[in-house]
């Protein structure tokens, strides 16, 4: 009899792997290495059909949706921005929570005139002051959002805020609230039909894992 189908999942480092971690072990699945530690891209696991790939976090829709890898863990904020359509998206892993808000000095986005938004979310930003009716010019940056209003180059930024801390170092205060944030479980769709039933095993295996279970793979 063949053996159980080979499955890729596509992680990010950093806070989406450490987020991860406990519900691959509770879903029996160990990583041979720390990718925080490890220059390695490609991870081992102690299941031999299951294989993690370690990449940018804003790159996991693209691996999923052009089947570089069945399945990944992405923030909705990071697949909100996503505009290919080849993705499932299953389950709610309920880790990495924050809020995508619009932020900026006391009263930054009150002015009358056309608002300049610094952000890394140009699609969620330009959708959401689009359906407010406000003229917004949405400057493209890749991170320190913070600095933008401070040195001038925008009116507010739109980021993900979870503490606000970040915020409040930086003389900032969250002005609209967007959309609440959490990662997600997202699935190629050829995957989904070719490897049905390991895809199944994992998403299932994955959801009793989230409510606290520990049905292996
Ligand atoms: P990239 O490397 O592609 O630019 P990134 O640096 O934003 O991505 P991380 O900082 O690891 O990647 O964030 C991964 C995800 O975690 C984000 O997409 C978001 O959903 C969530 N996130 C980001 N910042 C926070 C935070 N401070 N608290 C909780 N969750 C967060
Ligand atoms: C994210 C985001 C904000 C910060 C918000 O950055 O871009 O700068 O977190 O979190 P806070 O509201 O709790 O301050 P980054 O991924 O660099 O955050 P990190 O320092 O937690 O890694």
């Amino acid at each position: 009899m063949a053996g159980p189908q080979n499955l890729t999942i596509a992680l990010s480092k950093g806070r989406i792997f450490k987020d991860t971690l406990p519900l691959l072990e509770r879903v029996g699945i160990r990583p041979s290495d720390d990718p925080d530690t490890s220059r390695k891209l490609i991870l081992d696991t102690n299941e031999p059909h299951i294989k993690l790939v370690i990449i940018r976090a804003s790159d996991v829709p693209t691996y999923v949706e052009y089947g570089a890898a069945d399945l990944g863990v992405a923030g909705k904020d990071v697949l909100m921005e996503h505009s290919g359509e080849g993705l499932y998206e299953p389950l709610d892993l309920g880790i990495a929570r924050c809020r995508l808000m619009v932020a900026g000095r006391p009263g930054a986005a009150d002015g009358p005139g056309r608002l300049r938004v610094a952000t890394k979310y140009v699609h969620s930003a330009r959708a959401f002051f689009a359906a407010k009716g406000v003229q917004a010019e949405v400057i493209k940056l890749y991170g320190s959002m913070e600095l933008a209003p401070i040195v001038g180059l925008a009116d507010c930024i739109v980021d993900v805020v979870d503490t606000g801390n970040t915020l409040k170092a930086n003389g900032l205060v969250p002005l609209e609230h967007m959309a609440d944030i959490s990662s997600r479980l997202v699935v190629n769709r050829a995957s989904m039909k070719m490897k049905h039933e390991a895809v199944k095993r994992f998403i299932a295996a994955m959801r009793d894992a989230v409510a606290g279970g520990t049905e292996e793979v």
